[in-house]
Parts: structure tokens; C-alpha cells; sequence
């Protein structure tokens, strides 16, 4: 038994069992997630790591790089295991300048899922988000018919086998599961930013699974007297009773933390084991309170 095994499962979907503390790739691209990594060596070997050490669940993007994310896992690990799971996104694309741009039209997301495909080697994409780009530092309201449609012709072709929402609201999930089955919804969260805590409930009651994007704070890590205090009590680190406090909070949680550092990777797996006391979890749920849509 691996660490990560202590996470428990989710399954997405209804056939796709994922392990609950999972990676994101993004760190894995250069600055500004643009261009390759300064060391590709060592992205590849933090790829290799998390798959030795039990993950199974790896959320990727085409426009983190762009491709380059998608080229490392392709590199490191492919031909892939049954029972791995890779996760991406569309939606967007990014300028020669790196800035990030919607592209949501039926062409672009279309182009977008044969890019990921031929960049991951696979002929079938377990999960693609569709990520919103309404708005600019959070969701925004807008429909999302016409590029969801698009979108779930592609499952209906075979190139998809399930459909995730990115960065969107209540309301755009609701239009979103009338025109397809929504298996994950990717949205910012973390043990500060608790904006989505109803949403996170009501889709563990719908059996949806939710994937808290940011989950160490992303570009500014997690920083906060509360977390260390915790931290220090429970001989753990910050980052490890953040993941915790998430393994914790609802079920249908599942982790994608972000590293480029082996270091870091093993720690963060290693959240899967931290048991946090009741006293330790009641400090922890007032860090984010204040954010909380249900406060
Ligand atoms: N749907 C969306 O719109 C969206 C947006 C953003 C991200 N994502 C996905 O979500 C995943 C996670 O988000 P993220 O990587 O941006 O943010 P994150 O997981 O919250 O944090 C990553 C940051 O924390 C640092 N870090 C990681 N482990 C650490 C540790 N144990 N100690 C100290 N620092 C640590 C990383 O630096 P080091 O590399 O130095 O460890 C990096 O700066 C991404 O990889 C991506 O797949 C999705």
C-alpha cells in the first residue's frame, strides 16, 4: 500500500476510479507556465515519481506550455497504465506573448481535443473540462450552450469519454448538466478561498466530483498563522495539513497539488497519511470562513 492509497478513491463517472490525491502538471512548464521547464530531466522524474508512488490522477492542459506539459507526460509515461487517469482542459490558448485567451469557438475546442490527443499519444481522452473564461479572476456569468454542445459532440464521436466544468458558476453547471453528463468541476478552493462551499456539497450529493484548482494557494503559496500553528502541533508542514484539511472536507474532493520539485511532491503525498484532530480541523475551517459562501 502507497500513501496515496490512504487518500481512498473517487470514481468519475461511474467507471473511472481515481485516487484521491492526485498532481497537476502545471508547474511542470516554464515561468508563467509558458515555454519548457529549465530542467526537463527533473519534470520528467517528478512524473515518474508520482506514478511509482500511487497517483493515478494527473490534470494536464494544451495551453500550459503551450504542449509542453502534455509533451513530459507523453515522455515519461507513456504507454500508460490502465488505471491512469488523465484530465484536461480546453478553452483557452495562449499568445505568442504567453497571454492566456479564450478560444471557445466549435473549431477551437474541436482542434483542441485532437491536439491533446496527438500530444498525449491517446485515442481517447478520459476527461476534458471545458474551462470558462468569463471571467477574469473567478467565474463569471454567461451561457456556456455552444461551446458545452460542441464539446459533447466530441464524446459523441468516441474522442471523449467524460465531461468536466473549469471556473464556473452554480448556474452555468446546472445549463451545463442539461445538455451532458458532468462527471467534475475544477473551480479555485483551498483551506482560504472558501467560496464554493455549497456548491461542494450539493455535488457530492449529486455524486459530481469536485477538484479544487489552487489547492496550496498556487502562484502565491498558502500562507497563514493558523495552518502553521496546526502544522507544528501535528509535526507536518503547512502544505500537508492544507492537503489534509481538503482530503477531509468532502468525499468527492479530489487533490491535483502542483509541483516542479521532488521534494515537495513527496510531501505533498505524504498529506494522505496526516490524521488531523477534531481541535486541529475546527482551528483550520476558521482560516477561510470569511470567504465562505454558506457563512
Ligand atoms: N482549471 C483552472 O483554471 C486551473 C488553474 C490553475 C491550476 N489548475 C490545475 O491545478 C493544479 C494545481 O494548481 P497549481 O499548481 O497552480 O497550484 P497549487 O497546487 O496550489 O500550488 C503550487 C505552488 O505551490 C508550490 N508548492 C507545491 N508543493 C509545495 C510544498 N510542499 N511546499 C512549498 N511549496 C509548494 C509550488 O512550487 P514548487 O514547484 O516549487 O513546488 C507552486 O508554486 C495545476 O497543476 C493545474 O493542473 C487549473
Amino acid at each position: 500500500m502507497t500513501p496515496v492509497d490512504k487518500s481512498g478513491t473517487f470514481t468519475l463517472g461511474g467507471d473511472r476510479s481515481a485516487r484521491r490525491l492526485g498532481y497537476g502538471a502545471m508547474q511542470l512548464a516554464g515561468p508563467g507556465v509558458f515555454g519548457p521547464p529549465k530542467d526537463p530531466e527533473a519534470a520528467l522524474a517528478v512524473l515518474r515519481e508520482a506514478v511509482a508512488s500511487g497517483v493515478n490522477h494527473i490534470d494536464t492542459s494544451d495551453f500550459y506550455g503551450p504542449h509542453v506539459t502534455n509533451h513530459l507526460i507523453r515522455k515519461a509515461l507513456h504507454p500508460y497504465t490502465d488505471d491512469l487517469i488523465i484530465v484536461t482542459k480546453i478553452g483557452a490558448r495562449r499568445g505568442a506573448d504567453g497571454s492566456w485567451q479564450p478560444a471557445f469557438s466549435a473549431k477551437e475546442l474541436t482542434e483542441a481535443v485532437h491536439d491533446n490527443l496527438r500530444n498525449l499519444g491517446l485515442n481517447v481522452i478520459d476527461v476534458v473540462n471545458l474551462r470558462s473564461m468569463f471571467g477574469i479572476h473567478g467565474p463569471g456569468e454567461g451561457s456556456i450552450e455552444e461551446p458545452l454542445s460542441a464539446l459533447a459532440e466530441l464524446q459523441r464521436k468516441g474522442l471523449v469519454r467524460h465531461i468536466g466544468l473549469s471556473n464556473v458558476t452554480p448556474a452555468q453547471i446546472e445549463e451545463g448538466r442539461r445538455i451532458c453528463k458532468i462527471v467534475c468541476v475544477q473551480n479555485h478552493y483551498n483551506v482560504a478561498q472558501r467560496a464554493d462551499d455549497a456548491l461542494i456539497d450539493e455535488l457530492a450529493r449529486r455524486g459530481i466530483a469536485y477538484v479544487p484548482f489552487f489547492p496550496l494557494g498556487g502562484f502565491t503559496p498558502l500562507q497563514s498563522s493558523g495552518l502553521s500553528d496546526v502544522a507544528r502541533r501535528l509535526g507536518a508542514t503547512s502544505m500537508q495539513v492544507a492537503l489534509a484539511w481538503l482530503l477531509r472536507r468532502a468525499h468527492n474532493i479530489l487533490l491535483i497539488p502542483g509541483t516542479s520539485s521532488m521534494a515537495h511532491l513527496r510531501e505533498n503525498l505524504a498529506a494522505a497519511e496526516l490524521d488531523l484532530p477534531e481541535d486541529a480541523v475546527t482551528a483550520l475551517d476558521r482560516i477561510g470562513a470569511h470567504t465562505s459562501a454558506a457563512a
